[in-house]
């Protein structure tokens, strides 16, 4: 059994105040689940808040981003160094928004993703179609194309630092969620792929969430099916009880 990630992704939002706010509302409603695991990534203001507040619990911190150097003259940038070394864990790679807006490319995904496995960071790979994509019939040959640059030259004994997200764009921030059956066509894809390049005990073994409007009316649906091993949530992870609820869903 693939023991499922729930995960929230902050985005730009909440000052380190408002931060330590939730995660003092959270601690209490996710108190001794151990059913999921938990995952919050706050912007990098509320890292270290994050991380003191949620310390001893059951929920884990991670980054939006991560530099692959150790350190360097890189202006504005964070570096898995210095992100281990104030407690976070985890951190997303690939996101759809950076994909578009700055300059995350599969070949910097590729670097963060080995710099995560050397530091011992624990990688969410983002991965996703464009509507024009998905309308054009390419949802396979992206997934694949992405899969294939952010894993270059990964391998098997990499494979328990990182999980994948599949976001499909259109279904972020858009209220239109995937259907299970399209996710679960599309985490399909992906296993499959997973194999060839890591092998099929390695993808047998591998976490495949899904991001993209998830919320507590759609999450059990979503996660009811057999290659959907977790959730990547941006907006309504914003909310301390919505995310408990999505924490502790009944499937
Ligand atoms: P929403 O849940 O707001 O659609 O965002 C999904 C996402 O981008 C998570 O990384």
């Amino acid at each position: 059994m693939r023991k499922k990630v729930i995960a929230g992704n902050w985005k730009m939002y909440k000052t380190p105040d408002e931060a330590k706010a939730f995660v003092e509302a959270l601690l209490p409603l996710v108190k001794g689940h151990t059913r999921n695991e938990i995952v919050i990534c706050p912007s990098a203001t509320s890292l270290s808040t994050v991380v003191e507040t949620a310390k001893g619990s059951n929920i884990s911190v991670g980054a939006q981003t991560v530099h692959w150097l150790d350190e360097g003259a890189y202006t504005g940038q964070t570096s898995p160094k210095m992100l281990t070394a104030i407690g976070v864990t985890h951190a997303i790679l690939g996101h759809s928004e950076p994909r578009t807006h700055d300059s995350e490319t599969d070949e910097r995904v590729n670097l963060k993703l080995k710099a995560c496995v050397k530091h011992g960071i624990h990688a969410i790979v983002c991965i996703g179609e464009q509507l024009e994509e998905r309308q054009q019939n390419l949802t396979r040959d992206v997934l694949l194309a992405q899969l294939a640059g952010g894993l270059a030259g990964v391998t098997p004994d990499m494979a328990d630092n990182f999980v994948i997200a599949y976001e499909p764009v259109w279904a972020i921030g858009t209220g239109l969620t995937a259907t299970p059956e399209q996710a679960e066509e599309a985490h399909t894809i992906i296993r499959t792929a997973l194999a060839q390049h890591l092998g099929e005990d390695v993808a047998a073994k591998m976490r495949i969430l899904y991001g993209g409007s998830v919320k507590p009316g759609n999450i059990a649906a979503l996660l009811a099916m057999p290659n959907i091993d977790g959730a990547l949530i941006g907006g309504a992870s914003l909310v301390a009880e919505d995310f408990a609820k999505m924490v502790k869903y009944e499937a």
